[in-house]
């Protein structure tokens, strides 16, 4: 055997016996890996919801966007023209900020939300899912603490959690974030000597509570954060998507030069196109490139010009009505089914997007809950899922944007049998006990966000 083979084969026994050590000997790198990677876990209600995603089983799990009228054909005849006519460029890599013709374009998608956004200042991005992360790194340090509204997206909160930074949750309602809560969070941490680096924030039906920030509150948290040096990471995807009409201005109209904002395609045409953005102060925005360039070298550059080609030569806003009309008919459908089927819970209100967040009676478990779901047909993501901290055991969420009202109301028909069921336990039994910390913590959230959980 030569020296180098020697030595290969030695460092690889070095590392399995370690690996064997900490009790991990299916994965012989386990000591190898970085902190941050340790960091990241698989949801153990994934296996779950491989039977989840069985056709007998209604999910009001996942937030997949029902993109069933999308105009196909329409797409197919685009793309090939894309690619007959401009196939060398749409088939080639682009720069990392972008592509201007698209760029451009986004600066008009902003315009309902009242952004006056310039394309110099957009860097595009492969879904908002990656301008978190690219946000993420380049103001994250370990340990460093990042706010985020009590429950929050779950796949915001496996990044963070990736980057080691730790989540503080501000109090929400039905009017979304508490300002005041707000500025008490982030004097209480400074206080401590915390470092805030920023506020993450949905504030057009929140995923999971469904709920939107008013339109008074929103130059509040705009300058709450200014006066205390927070930046803003605005998040919105489900703007567009509201029942009834326009959106109100985002957070970003109130302070253009304190809030990144973040916008998607997912959501108001289709997810698979993987384009997304985020509008930033400049010197940001310059930040935001140079990441991007070293993380992927340029975004899709056939998704963005396909993207770019839609929204030039298709009433895309009428799409986005359709889209709003079809959520609207789904989330009326799960409100009746609500009402009639579960008057032990309660729930907001969506007024768009595509999320129900309902509060279980008291003693109940929604984490605990979910395979006795799962066993009658019917899934949800239960609300540890939104928290970086082990709550919401008492709270799940439903979503209404993928089954037909046929589906959503029998779906809701069977959650209420399971409810009924462990209401009925939880009389002959008393409340379970809890289980600590720990376990909780093992538990949620579901760091690496699926179609089932997003
Ligand atoms: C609040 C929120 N932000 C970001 C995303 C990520 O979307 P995408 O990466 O598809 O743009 C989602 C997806 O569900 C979401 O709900």
């Amino acid at each position: 055997m030569s020296s180098t083979e020697e030595t290969r084969r030695s460092g690889h026994a070095k590392v399995s016996n370690a690996a064997a050590a900490a009790g991990t000997r299916l994965d012989p790198w386990y000591n190898t890996y970085a902190d941050r990677a340790l960091g990241m876990k698989q949801s153990e209600v994934r296996s779950l919801f491989a039977v989840a995603n069985r056709p007998e089983v209604i999910s009001l799990a996942g937030g997949m966007p029902n993109i069933s009228g999308l105009p196909l054909d329409f797409l197919a005849e685009m793309s090939a023209r894309l690619i007959r006519e401009r196939g060398t460029k749409i088939l080639q890599y682009g720069g990392g900020q972008g592509e201007e013709e698209l760029r451009e374009m986004i600066s008009e998608v902003m315009r309902p939300d009242g952004v006056r956004g310039h394309p110099d200042d957009i860097t595009v991005t492969t879904g908002s899912q990656q301008a978190l992360d690219l946000i993420s790194e380049i103001f994250l340090n370990p340990g460093d603490v990042v706010l985020a509204e009590a429950p929050s997206y779950v796949g915001a909160l496996g990044t963070f959690r990736a980057y080691q930074a730790d989540v503080v949750h501000v109090p929400m309602d039905q009017d979304g974030l508490v300002p005041d809560e707000l500025e008490q969070t982030i004097m209480r941490l400074e206080t401590v000597g915390k470092s805030v680096k920023f506020l993450y924030t949905i504030p057009n039906f929140h995923n999971p509570a469904g709920v939107c920030l008013s339109i008074d509150r929103r130059p509040q948290v705009a300058a709450i954060c200014a006066r205390h040096h927070v930046l803003i990471v605005e998040d919105n995807p489900y703007g567009l998507l509201g029942f009834d009409g326009d959106p109100i201005p985002a957070i970003q109209t109130f302070n253009p030069d304190g809030v990144v904002y973040l916008g998607s395609f997912s959501k108001t045409f289709a997810p698979g196109y993987r384009v997304g953005w985020a509008l930033s102060p400049a010197a940001v925005n310059a930040r935001l490139t140079l990441a991007n360039e070293n993380a992927l070298l340029c975004p899709t550059t056939f998704g963005q010009l396909s993207i770019a080609e839609y929204l030039k030569t298709y009433d895309w806003y009428q799409q986005v009505k359709e889209y709003r009309a079809m959520y609207q008919e789904r989330g009326e459908a799960m409100q009746k089914a609500l009402k009639k089927y579960l008057p032990m819970c309660s729930w907001t209100k969506p007024e768009g997007g595509f999320y129900t967040w309902v509060k279980l009676p008291e003693g109940l478990d929604a984490h605990a809950m979910l395979p006795r779901a799962v066993t009658n047909l019917v899934a949800y993501v239960s609300g540890t899922a939104f928290y970086a901290d082990g709550q919401g055991r008492d709270h799940m969420r439903l979503s209404f944007c993928y089954p037909t009202p046929e589906q959503l109301e029998e779906g809701v028909r069977r959650l209420s049998t399971v409810i009924t069921a462990e209401l009925e336990l939880v009389d002959m039994f008393g409340i379970a006990h809890r289980h600590d910390v720990h376990e909780l913590e093992d538990s949620g959230p579901a760091e690496a966000p699926s179609p089932n959980t997003l």
